[in-house]
């Protein structure tokens, strides 16, 4: 029997397994969750009354799939500076990018917090926000871009002064958006907490661009872009070439490479005519928001009940950074409270333990790198391995100062049941996240299911050849064995030939870097239109010549 184990018995023993039980996902239903995925994906392709549908019907009819009008991928060889507004994260995030040309990046960037109020708001006044916050990174920054490759010149719709040139701007707004163009796109719904009221329906780029023009801020956003799509072209731009960009961080998403052709849903329009490829988003936050194939636990249905969202975003309730610790804190608190007596911290429990969203997914990180001597708990060289006592020891210290817990309330027992739960809730999350991963795999053709034992990659796309998903976030760039989670998942579902050619790499910056490459693509776009006429726009002159595909955006509406 191991140390942990001796630890409990009885009533800990049977809520410890029924725990084990409700988080763990087996194989079977991992495959299930892969091909509902995939049928969503199609049903996404097809339709936008799917995606519409949101915002009027019964959420169990939702499927995305939003074509951004990206086309191809950058190869590393672009060139320019230009700015980026990043909303969507944990920050709002102001930078200017430099693209090298020789793949290689170098960003300057002021984080500004977004408080509640802001969040939770009037519209205008979380994008006048925005404007005041380029407006005081321009102010401040002592080198700010007036390369004449960044200025634009008169823009058609707003500037006062038509002669005064403005700087374009790219926005990487990540929330479902539908896209209408490269530089224009209805918000669907808030996510991640946001709620700002009147902005359902509309424009964003024209929310923001009214910002700037009631502020007299020479600035132009001249492109529009999920962070996925920022991944996926920041990968391809540092490493040669990406097909798919997956955000693990406060939200979950993922965009990758679709053929125009499959994209059904753009009918007759003139994006469909010009064929070749576009990045899609796949909003895949939404994904199975009926649960017809999401195992459910108590736990998610409460954080899924007290969110601001019931019944939206399921997939990402399940694994994204903003949800984990509130699952964490429910688990908790139901042992905390259990009769007929309690089983966590002697029945008691701490403000911050009882406050909605008052226990962060950071600190479920932080008490796996106590267990598993990662991060600041790494031994270093040459020490002698820890014992599980001390590393018990270690997250009673942890839960002692996250938790305001007082440490006489905290038994060893109690640390690890915690770790315990922390582990199966995050191990969860990977493996779900890689049903992800798989279904963009094989609905690109790149890999088939192994639901049905061993199969050949005879025939697949790209056979035998490296396979690129740029990704970003602060689980799986921080949280202990994610990744590596997620991986194994991956291998049991596509098999190991395919898996070992999947390079999961790190689009750092890539909400910053993907919208510089928007921003040039727009501005290339714009001068093409001013020297043609802008009726007689030729897509070949703006296309960003490439070793894998010519990238171009187009400006179709
Ligand atoms: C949410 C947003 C999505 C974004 C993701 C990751 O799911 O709806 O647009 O890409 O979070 O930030």
């Amino acid at each position: 029997m191991s140390y942990t184990t001796a630890l409990h018995g009885g009533a800990t023993d049977d809520i410890l397994k029924s725990l084990h039980k409700q988080f763990t996902i087996d194989d079977q239903t991992l495959f299930k969750i892969t091909t509902t995925f995939l049928s969503e994906i199609s049903d996404g392709l097809s339709s936008y009354g799917r995606a519409m549908a949101m915002m009027h019907v019964s959420p169990t009819f939702l499927s995305y799939a939003i074509p951004t009008f990206v086309k191809g991928v950058p190869d590393g060889s672009e060139t320019g500076t230009f700015l980026a507004l990043d909303l969507g994260g944990t920050n709002l995030r102001v930078c200017e990018v430099t693209l090298q040309g020789d793949q290689t990046f170098s960003l300057r960037q002021q984080k500004y917090k977004v408080s509640e109020a802001l969040k939770t708001g009037e519209v205008t006044t979380l994008f006048d926000y925005l404007a005041d916050s380029v407006d005081a990174f321009l102010t401040e920054s002592s080198t700010p871009s007036k390369e004449p490759s960044s200025l634009i010149g008169s823009d058609p719709y707003a500037a006062s002064n038509q002669d005064t040139p403005y700087l374009p701007l790219a926005l990487t707004f990540s929330f479902p958006v539908e896209q209408s163009a490269l530089d224009s796109g209805v918000l669907l719904t808030w996510t991640k907490g946001f709620s700002a009221k009147n902005a359902v329906g509309k424009d964003v780029v024209k929310l923001l661009q009214d910002a700037f023009d009631r502020k007299h801020i020479h600035v132009k956003c001249v492109a529009l872009v999920n962070d996925t799509v920022g991944a996926l072209l920041s990968r391809a731009y540092t490493s040669g070439g990406c097909i798919l960009g997956a955000i693990f961080g406060t939200g979950t998403n993922g965009a990758y490479v679709e053929e125009v052709s499959k994209i059904t849903k753009l009918g007759n329009s003139a994006a469909a005519a010009a064929g070749g490829d576009m990045i899609v988003n796949t909003e895949w936050g939404a994904f199975n928001n009926s649960r017809s194939a999401l195992p459910t636990t108590p736990y998610d249905n409460k954080v899924d009940r007290e969110s601001i969202n019931p019944r939206f975003q399921a997939f990402e309730k399940f694994i994204s950074g903003m949800y984990l610790g509130e699952i964490a804190r429910n688990v908790i608190l139901s042992m905390i409270d259990a009769a007929p007596k309690p089983i966590l911290f002697g029945g008691r429990s701490s403000d911050q333990l009882n406050k909605q969203w008052g226990l962060d997914t950071a600190l479920l990180s932080e008490i796996e790198e106590a267990w598993e001597g990662l991060g600041r708990f790494s031994l270093s060289p040459g020490s002698v391995e820890v014992t599980e006592l001390e590393k018990l020891r270690r997250i009673q210290g942890v839960l002692v100062k996250r938790l305001e817990l007082s440490p006489p309330d905290i038994s060893l027992a109690d640390a690890d049941i915690v770790r315990q739960a922390c582990t199966l809730i995050a191990s969860r999350a990977a493996r779900l996240s890689a049903t992800a991963v798989a279904a963009i795999l094989v609905h690109t053709g790149r890999a088939r299911l192994w639901d049905q034992g061993e199969q050949s990659s005879a025939g697949l796309k790209d056979e035998g050849k490296r396979i690129g998903v740029g990704v970003d976030g602060s689980l799986v760039e921080f949280y202990p064995n994610f990744q590596t989670k997620l991986r194994a998942s991956l291998r049991m579902l596509v098999g190991p030939e395919v898996e070992s050619r999947v390079d999961i790499g790190m689009a750092k910056d890539g909400s910053g870097v993907g919208a510089a490459l928007c921003a040039l693509v727009a501005q290339r776009q714009s001068q093409a239109a001013r020297t043609d006429g802008a009726n007689a726009y030729n897509y070949e002159e703006t296309t960003i010549r490439g070793r894998t595909e010519v990238a171009y955006l187009s400006s179709l509406s």
